[in-house]
């Protein structure tokens, strides 16, 4: 089975960087992939797939029939670019100004693509179903539950995905048993004081002052109050009130990203943070108001299934070619979302050119993909997939 999926990648591969170019140069936003979606369900019809078009608005599946196993297996690839001004010199650079493949998702589409191909040109049909997730607007944390939403995650036993990563070598992989990313939620914090003369504070009640307490409040307060091994980043990005320099403002607004691993930090951050608001505000007479909304969850790898995907791995491309992860990234991704309907696993595609002393990273308008990963990545999923029955997953 192994040497058929390489020989077959070997002949794809050409095929597989031409449709790779194809996206980069034809990137397109969160929710709106409409050209990417047809292009994506051309090459799947043209491999004999069943393919249905506008699911998750503007997503595709496919479908491989199997043997009889009723075992289905999902592999998920994101389609969105992002709004980036491109600063690369590349043949294949973006034709759309300000809209650029940062993040790789144009390899992920690619390898989903080389994967189905792989799949349907075995010649025998794989013990069970595999269902093909081409999934819009990662980028926005959308997609995914639009997927969902629709039914694509219906009968589905496990799901396999995968991210370009520019800091793990083309050709290699990268294995991460346990949480993978972080979950992100939003946090607007709204702080009511009252206003007033800026000569005669002790009339007013000064919402910028306890606006930037509760800011250092909530920083300091990670550090004495959260279990520094269970970590939560809190972010404020973005800070406003007040209507001019002589006037008290009575009113600010904040909002942030609150990231974290543990589901128990997760669960407990939104009533954590509306003692410490609550704390601040109190002694001053200032109200407040809290809009903590639940973004995706940590993505929590499976052991089984990231074991089929190491040994696969391994076994295709050499244990030298494996990447153990030791350490979670704080990033997000929506993938996770799908682990709430099945087990998964999401490896790292090792995207970074080995010749290079700088690998620009995900979301730089630099950014650069080794396209040898191509092939390493279709090989991977496609044997991990085929594998999957067999397994113990
Ligand atoms: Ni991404």
């Amino acid at each position: 089975m192994l040497s058929q999926i390489k020989s077959i990648v070997e002949t794809i591969t050409p095929r597989l960087i031409e449709i790779r170019r194809h996206l980069h140069s034809h990137p397109e936003l969160s929710g709106q992939e409409y050209k990417t979606a047809a292009y994506v369900a051309g090459v799947l019809s043209s491999c004999g797939l069943r393919v249905q078009e506008l699911v998750g608005k503007t997503g595709v599946v496919a479908e491989l029939p199997g043997n009889g196993d009723r075992r289905l297996l999902a592999i998920r690839a994101d389609m969105d670019a992002l709004p980036i001004i491109e600063r690369l010199e590349l043949p294949y650079v973006s034709t759309q100004l300000g809209i650029m493949h940062a993040c790789g998702h144009d390899v992920h589409t690619t390898v989903g693509l080389g994967t189905a191909m792989v799949l349907a040109q075995l010649g025998v049909p794989l013990p069970g179903p595999v269902r093909f997730l081409f999934q819009p607007a990662e980028e926005t944390a959308q997609g995914a539950r639009w997927m969902i939403e629709d039914g694509v995650m219906e009968g589905v036993s496990a799901v396999l995905g995968l991210h370009a990563y520019p800091s793990v070598p083309a050709r290699t992989i990268g294995i991460r048993y346990g949480a993978l990313t972080a979950a992100a939620d939003d946090l607007e914090i709204t702080i009511m004081g009252e206003s007033g003369h800026g000569a005669r504070p002790h009339e007013a009640i000064d919402a910028i002052w306890i606006a930037s307490q509760v800011v250092t409040t909530l920083q300091q307060s990670i550090s004495r109050t959260q279990n520094p091994l269970h970590p939560v980043v809190l972010t404020i990005g973005q800070i406003s009130g007040g209507r001019a320099p002589n006037v008290i403002a009575d009113t600010v607004k904040l909002s942030g990203t609150v990231r974290s691993l543990h589901p128990d930090t997760r669960h407990h951050l939104p009533q954590w943070i509306d003692n410490i608001i609550a704390g601040v505000c109190q002694p001053y007479g200032a109200k407040y108001e809290i809009n903590f909304r639940r973004g995706v969850p940590s993505v929590l790898n499976d052991p089984a299934l990231t074991e089929l995907t190491a040994r696969c791995a391994s076994d295709a491309l050499g244990r030298e070619q494996i990447q153990l992860i030791h350490e979670p990234s704080l990033g997000a991704e929506d993938f996770s979302l799908y682990l709430e309907h099945a087990p998964g696993t999401m490896f790292r595609l090792g995207i970074g050119f080995t010749d290079r002393a700088v690998n620009y990273p995900l979301h730089h308008p630099k950014f650069e993909v080794d396209e040898t990963a191509i092939a390493a990545g279709v090989i991977t999923l496609a044997y991990a997939s085929s594998q999957y029955w067999q397994s113990s997953a």
